[in-house]
């Protein structure tokens, strides 16, 4: 007691006033001063203080502001971050001056209060994992609630396990209950793969705590590894040793695309009075990260079976590596909340369909993106495509590849059109344009190029053959939105182009598909044809259908399309991952793509060329369909197998040499939002597997042929 007074009558006569309250407010005072001493100092003069810092509890006059120097480094570096905003960050309440809690911790220290267990007896055995503690944080959990709490991280001292987040093989999968993740990911190189362990090793059910650098003048994630001096990192993400800034719903959409259902929670949300007291901005928000209960697609778990020995394969009679079944095309998905959002816009609106504002939206951005002069939006490709080929008035015979999805084909047979099958260069998989020579006949009207797998056709060839012949020419670009041939946007082709937007396709309106033409009287056409041919209120001018795109299928194109880009990057590093994995197998080539034009790498196609690899294309895909991998063989058969094809041209394979060997090499590989790198690792070790146990996999495979056959 005595020592107090002497120590309140040190402070109150040797301190002038002025300093006094920045002595108290001082890191100096707090780490110079006894804790008992400071707690009674604190107890006696702080009567009037109005602030509190939720993770030390001790009362202080205010928060010190955010250090200089941070503002001061983007000032130097030229950095187009100063003067922007970045989310969750109080510049003028920052720290605490006694704890060192930043405006972030104490955001934490509330949450914690309000979700941790208080007693062990309340959820005995609650585990949470802190990756890269904060110092101030890390002491307020410890000395508040009874868990198993462990601390990691890959530099720092004093920590329990010292981990790499991207490969955290030391904790099995479902070990926490929770987590603290903040401000860790902004420096990993595969912030994915962080975030697919962090969803690893939390129980189902578990949630945690995500937070990184978000800028909100961003629209994107803003990431880019050639840029690797300290001081271009500063310049462009705001810190030397970051490798990206995120955007809101870049940062959103990360997790989700590894399983993580995403809640933002803000300071108003905890149910505390004051939270100026607290010095948090009501602007903050806190990313909590939840893994669901029944793991959704994103999240399927490999099975933890040990690595090959060959034995070990699915079709031999081990566990499938798989637990869940691994889709080719399993959708992508843009952000949640903001398609719920343009949901109940509609709703709202009362105008679902018929040329809506959603859809007239949808098609100006796909003409801001393609740089076409129409869109006409449609309500799947397949009408799409039936529409441009009676608008066109192609009739007679129309020659197109037989290698395609059978939807190119049936658009002209369903209009009593008869489809002459074309072949296709065997390297660039698409119609050949010397055939077409061949095919032309009195009654040829047109040809529809298809850009298989997003690769564009020899436009130029076939459309001088178009000119040549007097034939109309068109593209299939079910597979092709967002790529570019010769730096021209596919959609600016022919006479007209038609995309896909298919749950399954590159962007994704649940179903959809659009007409682009950069020819007035065509478009004009085509809008009167999707809407039963009428071109005024009473008036009908052509036959027409309902073509029509929906408001919802709309909202879900306009949400995709604002993660496109994200897609694109996703997919690219997919692609990547597949062809670093595969290229030391003979014979297994992943097919290749120009890296001079836009691609949206949506589908991973894999030649498996018997001739140098030990099992040939229908015998890898049992082998991974046996570890529930589906791979599909497409586009085989080619259409001209297919009824009614096979039965109107019983002779068609003679004049498809390509097609026939093509359709019987290639495979298409899942990947997508749906597939982390660790699963791509798993698939390509699958193949590598069972090539190496060629001989086993094919006496199975013979025997259970055999056994069918019985
Ligand atoms: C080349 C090609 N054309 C047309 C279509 C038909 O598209 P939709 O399902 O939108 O009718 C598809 C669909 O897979 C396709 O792959």
């Amino acid at each position: 007691m005595k020592s107090l007074e002497f120590s309140l009558s040190r402070i109150k006569s040797h301190i002038p006033s002025r300093s006094r309250s920045a002595y108290l407010c001082s890191r100096l005072f707090y780490k110079s001063v006894p804790e008992s001493l400071r707690n009674g100092i604190v107890a006696s003069l702080g009567q009037s203080w109005p602030c509190v810092c939720p993770a030390c509890g001790d009362r202080v006059p205010r928060f010190s502001p955010l250090p200089e120097f941070y503002v001061r480094d983007l000032e130097l570096h030229g950095s187009d971050l100063l003067g922007t905003d970045f989310e969750t960050l109080n510049s003028a309440a920052y720290q605490c001056p006694h704890c060192g809690a930043t405006d972030r911790d104490r955001l934490y220290a509330l949450y914690l209060a309000s979700r941790l267990p208080a007693a062990a007896s309340e959820q005995p055995n609650f585990a949470m994992l802190d990756i890269a503690p904060s110092v101030p944080l890390s002491a307020f959990i410890r000395n508040k609630f009874r868990i198993h709490y462990r601390t990691a991280d890959r530099f720092m001292k004093n920590v329990d396990d010292r981990i790499d987040i991207t490969s955290m093989g030391c904790y099995p999968d479902g070990s926490f209950d929770a987590f603290i993740c903040s401000h860790v990911l902004e420096h990993i190189d595969d912030d994915r793969k962080a975030m697919s362990e962090l969803f690893r090793v939390l129980k189902p059910g578990g949630w945690g705590i995500a937070m990184a650098p978000i800028c909100l003048a961003l629209d994107k994630i803003r990431e880019d590894f050639t840029k690797t001096s300290e001081a271009e990192r500063i310049k462009y993400f705001g810190q030397g040793d970051h490798v990206r800034v995120y955007s809101r719903n870049g940062f959103m959409q990360r997790l989700e695309s590894v399983g993580f259902n995403v809640r933002q929670v803000r300071p108003q949300d905890l149910k505390c009075e004051h939270i100026e007291r607290y010095g948090l901005s009501p602007k903050s928000v806190l990313y909590i990260v939840e893994k669901p209960v029944v793991a959704p697609a994103p999240a399927r778990r490999v099975s933890q079976t040990p690595r090959y020995d060959g034995t070990k394969l699915a079709i031999l009679g081990g566990t499938p590596r798989f637990s869940e079944k691994l889709h080719v095309g399993r959708p992508n998905l843009g952000d949640k909340a903001r398609l719920m959002q343009r949901f109940e816009e509609i709703l709202d609106r009362r105008w679902l369909t018929n040329d809506g504002p959603m859809v007239r939206e949808f098609e100006k951005q796909i003409i801001g993106i393609t740089g076409a002069k129409h869109c006409i939006s449609m309500c799947n490709a397949t009408v799409a495509l039936e529409i441009a080929i009676r608008a066109l008035e192609l009739r007679g015979e129309v020659i197109l590849p037989s290698y395609t999805f059978v939807a190119t084909a049936h658009a002209l047979q369903w209009q009593e059109i008869t489809p002459v099958f074309a072949d296709i260069d065997p390297n660039t998989l698409n119609i050949d344009p010397s055939c077409i020579d061949r095919l032309v006949t009195p009654r040829t009207t047109g040809i529809i190029g298809v850009h298989v797998w997003g690769r564009p056709c020899d436009t130029d060839a076939i459309e001088q053959r178009g000119r040549k012949y007097g034939l109309k020419v068109m593209f299939d670009a079910a597979h092709a939105f967002g790529c570019s041939h010769h730096g021209r946007m596919i959609g600016n082709f022919g006479q007209c182009e038609v995309f896909s937007f298919h749950a399954t396709k590159f962007l994704n309106s649940f179903e959809g598909g659009a007409i682009v033409t950069n020819n007035d009287t065509l478009a004009e056409k085509i809008r009167w044809m999707r809407n039963f041919g009428f071109s005024d209120y009473d008036r009908v001018d052509y036959l027409g259908i309902n073509g029509k795109m929906t408001e919802v299928c709309a909202a879900m194109g306009l949400t995709s399309l604002e993660s496109m880009d994200d897609i694109i990057h996703l997919n690219h590093e997919n692609y990547r991952s597949y062809r670093g994995a595969l290229a030391s197998i003979p014979g297994i080539t992943p097919i290749d793509f120009n890296s001079t034009d836009k691609r949206n790498h949506h589908y991973v196609v894999v030649e498996v060329d018997d001739s140098r690899s030990t099992l040939n294309r229908d015998e890898l895909v049992e082998v991974l369909h046996a570890e529930n991998v589906l791979a599909r063989k497409y586009f085989w058969p080619g259409c001209h197998r297919m009824q009614p094809y096979k039965s109107l041209f019983p002779n068609a394979s003679l004049l498809l040499p390509n097609t026939e060997l093509r359709a019987a090499q290639l495979m298409v590989l899942p990947t997508g939002q749906c597939v982390t790198r660790s699963d791509i690792e798993t698939v390509c070790e699958i193949i590598k597997s069972a090539l190496c146990h060629a001989q086993k996999v094919r006496g199975f495979l013979a025997d259970k042929r055999t056994a069918s056959h019985r």
